[in-house]
């Protein structure tokens, strides 16, 4: 294979490395945007290469989908994490939006990122990176990138050195599909709800939706709406949580550095007792053995009524298919004229060979679930291969920052033996606690502890001391992703006082009567206030 520098020779190349260490970032999304971010932070270079022609990785929607084949979002997804628990630590959402965006105001929000800190300009947009090859000799861990150009047909690969690299090419990469017996007899329609868009071609049909996840309860509630009936296959039932509970706050505002010290049970109790008051299990066919806790649950609003109106019926796991429908464990049998796997996604570094970071999440040892443990030299870093329950951007944003603080040798990694050690006893803690699961699961914990690392963790005996009420907040209240710019490295000046008032602001889209309110309330107590005088007032003329 030919390879082109892209108009510039080797020698000047590595002159310019050592100029300034240059980063390749693999992807515009979520993590990419904040890995550019991070770099320039640090003052290393960033070149990020985005196969697609737009920022924002799949929460860039488009009807077709996208010609790539990974995840991609449907025209009615409401994001299920709330928008303070969302947001990158120094960049807050803007005031009109509401608590829950739906994917086209997360994706502008995301836009405003890239303006606010001028990233696009360090974006290659239709450039896909084939290979990724550690450099001859791998002195200082440099690293010969091939691009191609995906708007062009046929051009030849580029190659490009780096001196380090972020991976950023997300987790939902491949539709996972379970090889049922008979599935090739089935006579209606397959698909993946990767290609799911909006409920109009199901209208009046017999569906089956196999998954217990967000997309499964999204595409069956929505479907649900129109089709003559939804079936739902579900292997271990499932637990269902609302994003909002009393008083319609958000649910992930309970999440908390002060609950982290309770025992598990407390929160345990608490999810089942908040998914029990939505929908009792035993009564739809839902009943799950699995922990809500450690093990996960869906976050749906809706699928409930289409359960209690009929139109959506949980079944359990599928044995086979038949010709016209499918047959479950407990013997029953349904005709169908659509299934849709919604069984998620598999991960794959199509551009990475094997040896440096396998695509079977079990081969792969990463330290604190970024840096492959066995490299010589620690240049390259894995950024958003997690699964969590609360926003996928203050996670990946920390992993980023952490990555750049070790590129530019300002934040030291243990030794390989240490971090070896440390990867074996992470690895069985997860294991145990939230079962082997498909993708790695973080919480607060875990961001804590890079946050830890890098310095930025909020200490709750320093807020005290300089601030009690921020102490009480940051440890009480609502673990918020401005937090982590309280102190440390590039901390935010607004971010004691965004702390202080991210609560309300939650609602600044919603509280649309605040003023009236305020108003009508003035005014009660106006009235209230002049009829006491004129009593009083009356009471000292009756006397007179
Ligand atoms: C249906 C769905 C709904 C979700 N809802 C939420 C939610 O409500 N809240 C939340 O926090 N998280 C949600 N998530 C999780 C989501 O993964 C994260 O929010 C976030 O989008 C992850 O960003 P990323 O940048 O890591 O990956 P992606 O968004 O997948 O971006 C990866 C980017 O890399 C590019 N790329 C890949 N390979 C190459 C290559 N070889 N060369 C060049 N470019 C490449 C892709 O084109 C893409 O732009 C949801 C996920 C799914 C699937
Ligand atoms: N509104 C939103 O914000 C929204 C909407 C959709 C998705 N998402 C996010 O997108 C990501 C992907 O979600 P997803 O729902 O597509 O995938 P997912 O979370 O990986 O869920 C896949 C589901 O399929 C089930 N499954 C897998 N193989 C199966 C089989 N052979 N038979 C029966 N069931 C099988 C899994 O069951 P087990 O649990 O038993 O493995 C799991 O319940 C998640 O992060 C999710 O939170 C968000």
């Amino acid at each position: 294979m030919h390879l082109n520098l892209c108009g510039t020779t080797y020698a000047q190349t590595v002159e310019t490395l050592m100029e300034q260490k240059r980063v390749a970032i693999i992807g515009a999304g979520v993590s990419g945007l904040a890995a550019i971010k991070a770099c320039l932070e640090e003052g290393l270079e960033p070149t990020c290469f985005e196969q697609s022609e737009e920022i924002g990785g799949l929460w860039h929607y488009t009807d077709d989908g996208g010609q790539q084949h990974g995840a991609s979002m449907y025209k009615s997804l409401i994001s299920n994490v709330s928008r303070e628990m969302s947001c990158f630590s120094d960049f807050p959402f803007n005031t009109d939006t509401p608590p829950y965006p739906p994917h086209s105001q997360f994706h502008h929000y995301l836009q405003q990122y890239c303006h606010r800190f001028d990233l696009r300009k360090f974006i290659r947009f239709k450039t896909q990176v084939v290979k990724v090859q550690q450099a001859e000799g791998f002195v200082e861990g440099e690293w010969n990138v091939h691009t191609v150009d995906t708007g062009t047909d046929g051009t030849e690969p580029c190659q490009h050195v780096f001196h380090a690299i972020m991976v950023c090419s997300g987790v939902y990469h491949r539709p996972h599909m379970s090889l049922f017996a008979g599935l090739k007899t089935f006579q209606g329609t397959v698909t993946h709800s990767r290609s799911y868009r909006t409920p109009d071609r199901f209208q009046g049909k017999t569906v089956l939706v196999i998954g217990a996840g967000n997309s499964a309860g999204d595409i069956a509630a929505e479907v649900g709406l129109t089709a003559s009936k939804v079936y739902l296959s579900l292997r271990d039932g499932v637990w269902i949580l609302p994003r909002l509970t009393h008083g319609a706050r958000p649910l992930d505002l309970s999440v908390s550095r002060a609950l982290l010290h309770a025992p598990d049970f407390v929160s345990r109790n608490y999810i089942k007792m908040l998914s029990r008051t939505h929908i009792n299990q035993a009564n739809y066919g839902l009943h799950r053995t699995k922990d809500p806790y450690t093990h996960g649950f869906m976050v749906n609003d809706e699928i409930h009524y289409r359960l209690a109106s009929g139109k959506v019926v949980a079944k359990p796991d599928i044995t086979e298919f038949t010709p016209a429908g499918a047959r479950f464990a407990d013997g029953s049998c349904i005709d169908a004229d659509e299934v849709i796997f919604a069984t998620g996604y598999d991960v794959s570094f199509p551009f990475l060979d094997s040896d440096i970071l396998p695509s079977s999440l079990q081969d792969q040892e990463l330290y604190k679930l970024v840096f492959p443990v066995r490299m010589k030299k620690h240049t390259l870093a894995v950024i958003g291969q997690i699964r969590n329950r609360g926003g996928a951007s203050p996670v990946v944003e920390l992993q980023a920052r952490w990555a750049a603080q070790v590129f530019q040798g300002i934040t030291q990694l243990p030794d390989q033996d240490m971090m070896l050690g440390y990867f074996r006893r992470d690895r069985q803690y997860r294991d145990a606690r939230f079962g082997p699961n498909k993708l790695p699961v973080v919480d607060l914990r875990y961001t804590d502890d890079i946050a830890r690392d890098i310095g930025v963790k909020p200490s709750f005996w320093r807020l005290v001391l300089w601030d009690p009420s921020l102490a009480f907040h940051t440890y009480f209240g609502p673990a918020f992703p401005v937090h982590y710019r309280l102190m440390g490295r590039h901390s935010w000046s607004g971010a004691a006082a965004y702390a202080k008032t991210a609560l309300i602001k939650t609602y600044s889209a919603t509280c649309t009567n605040r003023v009236q309110t305020r108003h009508n309330v003035n005014s009660l107590m106006t009235v209230l206030l002049v009829c006491l005088m004129v009593a009083v007032l009356s009471g000292i003329v009756m006397k007179s």
